[in-house]
């Protein structure tokens, strides 16, 4: 159980670093996009997270005010994605608050799960 529970944690990284690797690449292109695979690492997060913060029978406490605040921020991070997803098929552009606070709020929650 506490492999497949460590699998499942890698998965929860791997997901995190779809979605803010695919947000740098574009930072870095200067291109400012919101692409597919910053989607999917979205929704890769938020499924294995829940996984994890399912009871698995081991022995060790999990901090729900920390995961409902991990919850909150990619439930906001969704939200981002969907409305500048849109407004870039409309527009062909994005506004750079949108673009920003993808990966900030990415980073937020990374300083959440490792420092609190
Ligand atoms: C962009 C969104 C997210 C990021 C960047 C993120 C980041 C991380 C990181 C870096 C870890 C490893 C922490 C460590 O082992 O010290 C982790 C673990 C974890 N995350 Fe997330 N996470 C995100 C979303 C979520 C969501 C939505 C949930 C569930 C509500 C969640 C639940 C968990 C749980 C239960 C663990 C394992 C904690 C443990 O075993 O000690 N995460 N996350």
């Amino acid at each position: 159980m506490e492999t497949l529970r460590g699998i499942v944690v890698v998965l929860h990284l791997l997901s995190f670093a779809t979605l803010f690797g695919t947000w740098l690449a574009e930072l870095v292109n200067k291109q400012q996009r919101i692409t597919r695979p910053m989607q999917w690492g979205m929704v890769a997060a938020l499924v294995t997270g829940l996984a994890l913060a399912a009871p698995w029978g081991l022995d060790f406490d999990l901090n729900y005010v920390k995961l409902g605040i991990k919850l909150l921020v990619l439930v906001i991070i969704g939200a981002v994605l969907g409305i500048g997803g849109s407004r870039q098929r409309r527009h062909q552009n994005n506004l750079p608050i949108l673009f920003w606070s993808i990966g900030l709020l990415t980073v937020l929650n990374t300083g959440i799960a490792v420092l609190v």
